[in-house]
Formats: C-alpha cells, sequence, structure tokens
C-alpha cells in the first residue's frame, strides 16, 4: 500500500485526511480507516465526490453509498463509515471524524483531480462519458471544473448572459430530441419590449449537459427552485437536514427511500411528469431515472431549520392529512 502522496502501481496518489486514508486502484476506492477498509467502485465513487464538492458538502448527509459518506455541519463536516447503517453502529463497527470544512474540501478536491482520468466525466450520464476505470492516463479538468452558466436577468432578456447557445456546444440532449420548442408569444406594453419577456423552460433544459446537479432557477429569499436533468441514477443517497419537494417536469424518476437513522428501506415513490412528492427531514433517498428526465427540487435554505428538525420542533414531514 502507498503511503501519503506516494504514486502507486497503476499511477494514482493516496490520501490522508485524519485516521482516513484514501487510496484506489483500476477499478476500486479503498477507504481505510481505524476499524478496517471499505471500498467501493470507483466510477461511483467519483460520482459522488464530484457531487459532494461541487455542492459544499449539501444539506445534511451525502452517503456515497450504505457505509460511507458525510454529513454538513455548515463550517464542519463529518466523515463517516456506518454511521446511517444500523448494521455497523449496532454493533459499534461506525467511524466518525469531524474536520473543518476548507480542510477537507482540499482534500477531497485534490482526490477528484488525481482520480479522474483523461475521457471520464463524472457528472455525465454513464452513456455520454468514457470510463473511469484502468491505470492512471490524463486528466479532466475541464469536466471537474465547468462552471454553471449564469443569467443576469431572466434567461434571454436583454443584457442576460444566461442563454445556452448551440455554438457554445449545449446542444439537445440525445434523449430529448422529440421535444418541439414552444413559439412563445410576448405583448409588452410601449416603452417595456426590454423588460417583459419568456423563455421556455423545457427547451433550455432539453440543453442541459449534466445530470444529477440541481442549479438555482429561481430564489425567493430561502426559497431556492433548482432545476436538473437526470438519468441513470443520483450518484449519492441523499439524507437532507430538512423537508424538500420534487416536482417531476417531464419522464420519471423513481425515489428509492430509507429510513434516515438504519438505512432500512421505507418506501418507493413512482414520481411521473407532473407528480409532485415531499421527501421528510428523517430519511435517506436516491433516484433512479432509467431514461433522462427533468425535475425541479424545491429547497428550503433556512440555516435553522436542520436544529428544528433535530430536536423534533418541527415534525419530518410537512404536512398532516
Ligand atoms: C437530492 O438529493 O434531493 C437530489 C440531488 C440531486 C438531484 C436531485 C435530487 O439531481
Ligand atoms: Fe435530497
Amino acid at each position: 500500500m502507498a503511503s501519503e502522496n506516494q504514486v502507486n502501481e497503476q499511477g494514482y496518489r493516496s490520501f490522508k485526511l485524519g485516521d482516513f486514508t484514501f487510496r484506489r486502484d483500476e477499478y476500486f476506492a479503498h477507504i481505510s480507516y481505524p476499524g478496517g477498509t471499505h471500498t467501493l467502485s470507483v466510477d461511483l465513487f467519483l460520482r459522488a465526490l464530484m457531487r459532494d464538492v461541487a455542492w459544499g458538502f449539501f444539506y445534511g448527509t451525502v452517503n456515497f453509498d450504505s457505509v460511507f459518506g458525510t454529513t454538513n455541519h455548515y463550517g464542519t463536516v463529518d466523515v463517516f463509515i456506518g454511521l446511517r447503517n444500523e448494521a455497523y453502529w449496532k454493533n459499534n463497527k461506525h467511524f466518525v471524524q469531524t474536520f473543518d470544512s476548507n480542510e477537507i474540501m482540499k482534500v477531497f478536491r485534490n482526490i477528484l483531480e488525481d482520480w479522474t482520468n483523461e475521457g471520464f466525466d463524472p457528472f455525465a450520464a454513464p452513456e455520454e462519458t468514457g470510463s473511469a476505470f484502468g491505470p492512471k492516463h490524463g486528466s479532466n479538468r475541464p469536466a471537474l471544473e465547468r462552471a454553471r452558466v449564469t443569467a443576469k436577468r431572466m434567461v434571454g432578456a436583454k443584457g442576460d448572459t444566461g442563454l445556452r447557445r448551440e455554438a457554445d456546444g449545449y446542444t439537445v440532449n440525445r434523449q430529448f430530441a422529440d421535444y418541439k420548442p414552444e413559439k412563445l408569444e410576448i405583448y409588452p406594453e410601449k416603452g417595456f419590449e426590454d423588460e417583459v419577456h419568456a423563455f421556455d423552460f423545457f427547451d433550455y433544459l432539453t440543453r442541459s449537459d449534466v445530470t444529477w446537479n440541481p442549479s438555482i432557477v429561481s430564489a425567493v429569499r430561502n426559497n431556492l427552485l433548482c432545476a436538473t436533468t437526470e438519468e441513470y441514477q443520483l450518484p449519492v443517497i441523499h439524507g437532507n437536514d430538512r423537508v424538500e419537494w420534487f416536482l417531476q417536469l417531464c419522464d420519471q424518476i423513481d425515489w428509492l427511500v430509507y429510513d434516515g437513522q438504519t438505512g432500512k428501506p421505507r418506501a418507493r415513490v413512482t414520481a411521473k411528469a407532473g407528480d409532485i412528492c415531499a421527501m421528510p427531514a428523517d430519511i435517506q433517498h436516491q433516484g433512479i431515472s432509467p431514461k433522462r428526465s427533468m425535475l425541479l427540487v424545491w429547497e428550503n435554505g433556512d440555516p435553522s431549520l436542520p436544529d428544528l428538525y433535530a430536536s423534533g420542533k418541527l415534525k419530518p414531514y410537512p404536512v398532516e392529512f
């Protein structure tokens, strides 16, 4: 086994974070901790790591699989083995260490950069990217450092910068090729020609080049609407520290729902176009989307929510029927 920063036979560096050591070979990521070693397929590991990094550890818990994950405390982050898996913590086989967010971010970024080979894009659907496997060959910084297209005003309005132009490579995804953009009719009052605007949001989303990466499309105080295109499976099992809502815009996602503490299966929620559902604050969930679909996620970014749910002051579900 290579020690920190040494390059192994396959060309990969290993990394230390507290008492964790991360190393990879051609197929697997191996995470060693004082109680043993946990191993997961390196393509899954990199897809999850990409999101944990890009989302700044997200809301609550990001499980890379049923064993390894991170929990965000907004300033510090817990890195754990088995904390959301009853078989581990009931037998005292779990392990948790807390790090300053900046420290873990640095290490995770370095792993991502060193372990991502040329041609592998952790944000892309498996059908649309090269392989994560094999001995180290090249890198893929453009994919890891891709910036979101940001709008200054409503997309397409005068002075806006948020259009996804064909010329910049934002072509319609193969799975949305049958979508026919709407011809929008706009009748502004005289003098408001630059103020009143509309655009076809479905057409906009057909051009998304990433999967499972919600982007904020509207923000009103703490209410964040985040659109995303999905294909294959959400690379993380998310244990949110608050309620969130999903509006299925087209096609279908099945949500696999597990208990937040034990990891035991709780429900399977099938969301078809037009369906809306809430994910409670005490579960873990992973979505699967056999065909590329469009999803709108509604998150409440209020920083006081995690404590209110954790202390039981708020019920874990949003409505009582
Ligand atoms: C979620 O965990 O709620 C989530 C994350 C990424 C997505 C969709 C949903 O693309
Ligand atoms: Fe979630």
